[in-house]
This record gives structure tokens, C-alpha cells and sequence, in this order.
């Protein structure tokens, strides 16, 4: 434990940084940038062919389920991780050989990993024990901190005396006050309740803004990721699927498992029956739909069109494309309503509609609506065509 928590700000006295990272560091240069690196745990590999750049005072989320390498990541720039190719870049210079101890980074986990035995005061001013920082400073700067974080004047106060939230907030506290070059969040909010987690979402963003610190958000919430982030790495075994900003990964998903994991999407398989103007998809549940292509498709080609549960109309459906169905279950969300619907052929589709007029009920049949231009086409091997 003492072992790890030593690492959590990583002090790093101003000499040997200046040395170790350089002075003269590009103000060009990305704030972080991954070329291609590869990490093994034995012989298990737990990341493959990573690249990412990562601008100065971005906010970048890595998103992705359980065990898809996001910690993993993360620790290889805290330089808790070997890696086994590549290069990884800290305002333009290399890393990989720089020990722990000289990057300049903070760190906030899921677990709030503070000394449970010390006050808030020395929790948060671990990180400047280690830099020469004379001790009014180390108050000012303690004060400054507790003050973004908004838990001023509770530096006597023990962890056991706060809150979850309130504990995680000294810990996001500790890890700005020593002002890091990045800032790396693995799951912080996981542990949070519902409401606090939310609080907290809005307060991090906020506190990240106002001082232009570079964050990498590590996350398996789609929801933390599409609102927080300036741009999102959605990661699946190790390897990216996609990166782009939330409205782009959200819309216009690169693969199958994009359009799954961010929000659920309907994917209907089928066939293109009508190629050119007009191009048709009949589905596997055997309605015809129209889309709208971004390049010309071969008649008969196997496609899977995907469309956002947010995308579909019920009930006096709109749009160019109708389904008929039969409602399967429907969850009434106060302005909203999701609906389960079957269109045929054991085909499930999943609606997400403001409320106008009545919700629909369990076996009622329904209309269903979308525009060809609400939905996305991949091809047969779960890639978008673009
Ligand atoms: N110390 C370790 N030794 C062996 N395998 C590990 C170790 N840490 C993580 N892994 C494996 O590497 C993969 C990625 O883990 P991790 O980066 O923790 O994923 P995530 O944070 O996305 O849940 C997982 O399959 C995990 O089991
Ligand atoms: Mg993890």
C-alpha cells in the first residue's frame, strides 16, 4: 500500500524534472503522445499498436468495457508499466526511460487511496513535500487547492470525517496542487453514488477548464465520457476502435462494436435490394428501408444499417422509412419513453421518444419511424462505409 500510494503525485523535485523532461520542451508538442506501443503482461497482451496525440489542456476520455486496457494505458505514462514497443512522448519528449519519480503527474483512482491516518492538510500537500516548496506556500497553495476542489477550510479534518464525494475531492485536490503537466483520472467517479457522481462529472470538467491542465479520463460510462470529454478514445482488447469528439463517436460509429457500446444502437441486418438513387436495404425481418449511401453499393451486398434508438419515431410515425410492429416492453422515463419493439422476424428494435400524447402499452401495434439519413451503414465486417 505505501508503495503505491508513494506514486500517486509522483513528486518530482523541479531540478531532476527540468533535466529529465527538459526545459526547452516544444510549446507545439502534444501534451502526451502514444507511437504505436504495445504492453504485455507476460505473454499476454494487454495493449496492441496504441498511437494517440493528445493536445495541451484537452480533456480525453479512453472508454471501453472491463479489461480492455484503459488502466493499463494509463499507468504506462505514469510509468507504472513497461511498455514492450514503441514510444510514449511527454510534451515532446520521450519517457520511456524516465523513472516515476521525475514525471510530473497526478494521479486520481477510483479508490480515494488517501492516508487514512492524516489530516486533509497533509493529504493534499503530499505531493510538495517532495519539491523544496517552503512552508507558506505549501499552506497557500493547499488553501488554493481545497478552494477549487470547494472544500475550503477543512484542512484539520480526518478522511474518516468526509464524505465519499468529499474524500474523492481531497484526492483530485492532492493530485492538482503540485500542478502536474497531466492529469490522469482511472474511474474516479465509479464509486460515487448516482447524484454525486454527476455532481462530480460537471466539477472536474469545471475545475479542469480553469486550469488548463491537460486530463486523461479513464471510464467504462458512456455517459461520463459523451459529457465530459473533448475527445473520446473508444478502446475494445486492447486495440482503438474509433477516436473522435463525443458527437462524432456517437453519430457516426466506425465499427459494430462503436455503435453497440455508445448507446445501444438498433443494427438491422440486411441486403441491398435497389443500388443508386434510391438505394434499398431489405431487412433480414423483411421490411424494405431506404438509405442514403456515402459511396455507391453493389445490389445484393450484405449491410447492416444502424440507427439510434433517439432517431425513431413512434406511433404517427415520421420519416421516409416505417416499420410496423408489435410493442414488446415499454419504460416510461417521465419526458421520455423506451420501447422494445418487434418488427417481424424476431427482430427487436429499441425506441427512444419524447412523450407525445400517451405511452404506448405492452402488445400494441405500432409504426415506427426513421429518416435514411438518421442511420449509419457498415459493411459486412462490422465496418462503417464511408
Ligand atoms: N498485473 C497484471 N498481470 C496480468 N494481467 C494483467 C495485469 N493487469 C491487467 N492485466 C490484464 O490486462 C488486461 C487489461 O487490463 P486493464 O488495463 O486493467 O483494463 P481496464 O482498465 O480497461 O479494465 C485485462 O485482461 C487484465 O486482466
Ligand atoms: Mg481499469
Amino acid at each position: 500500500m505505501p508503495d503505491s500510494q508513494d506514486t500517486l503525485s509522483s513528486p518530482r523535485p523541479a531540478s531532476a524534472g527540468a533535466s529529465a523532461l527538459g526545459t526547452a520542451a516544444a510549446a507545439n508538442s502534444p501534451a502526451v503522445e502514444f507511437r504505436d506501443i504495445d504492453i504485455a503482461y507476460g505473454k499476454f497482451v494487454a495493449v496492441r499498436d496504441f498511437s494517440l496525440s493528445i493536445a495541451k489542456g484537452s480533456f480525453v476520455t479512453l472508454l471501453g468495457p472491463s479489461g480492455c486496457g484503459k488502466t493499463t494505458i494509463l499507468r504506462s505514462i505514469a510509468g507504472l508499466v513497461d511498455i514492450s514497443g514503441g514510444q510514449i512522448m511527454i510534451d515532446g519528449r520521450r519517457v520511456d526511460d524516465v523513472p516515476i519519480y521525475k514525471r510530473n503527474i497526478g494521479l486520481v483512482f477510483q479508490s480515494y487511496a488517501l492516508f487514512p491516518h492524516k489530516n486533509v492538510f497533509d493529504n493534499v500537500a503530499f505531493g510538495l513535500k517532495y519539491r523544496d516548496v517552503p512552508k507558506p506556500e505549501i499552506v497557500r497553495r493547499v488553501g488554493k487547492a481545497l478552494d477549487m476542489v470547494r472544500l475550503p477550510g477543512t484542512e484539520k479534518k480526518l478522511p474518516s470525517q468526509l464524505s465519499g464525494g468529499q474524500q474523492q475531492r481531497i484526492a483530485l485536490a492532492r493530485a492538482i496542487v503540485f500542478e502536474p503537466q497531466v492529469l490522469l483520472l482511472d474511474e474516479p467517479l465509479s464509486a460515487l453514488d448516482a447524484n454525486m457522481r454527476e455532481e462530480m462529472r460537471v466539477e472536474i470538467k469545471k475545475i479542469q477548464k480553469e486550469t488548463g491542465i491537460t486530463a486523461i479520463f479513464v471510464t467504462h460510462d458512456q455517459e461520463e465520457a459523451l459529457s465530459m470529454s473533448d475527445r473520446i478514445v473508444v478502446m475494445n482488447a486492447g486495440a482503438v476502435e474509433q477516436i473522435g469528439t463525443p458527437q462524432e463517436v456517437y453519430e457516426t460509429p466506425a465499427t459494430a462494436f462503436v455503435a453497440d457500446f455508445l448507446g445501444k444502437a438498433n443494427m438491422l441486418p440486411g441486403t441491398v435490394t435497389r443500388s443508386g438513387q434510391g438505394t434499398a436495404v431489405t431487412l433480414a425481418a423483411g421490411q424494405t428501408v431506404n438509405v442514403v449511401p456515402p459511396k455507391p453499393l453493389a445490389q445484393g451486398g450484405k449491410v447492416t444499417v444502424v440507427v439510434r434508438p433517439q432517431k425513431l419515431s413512434v406511433g404517427t410515425a415520421a420519416g421516409a422509412n416505417r416499420l410496423s410492429g408489435r410493442v414488446v416492453s415499454a419504460s416510461y422515463l417521465g419526458g421520455s419513453a423506451i420501447y422494445e419493439i418487434d418488427i417481424g422476424g424476431g427482430t427487436l428494435i429499441r425506441a427512444n421518444t419524447p412523450i407525445s400524447g400517451r405511452v404506448f402499452g405492452e402488445g400494441e401495434a405500432i409504426e415506427v419511424g426513421f429518416d435514411p439519413d438518421g442511420c449509419v451503414l457498415l459493411d459486412e465486417g462490422g465496418q462503417r462505409i464511408s
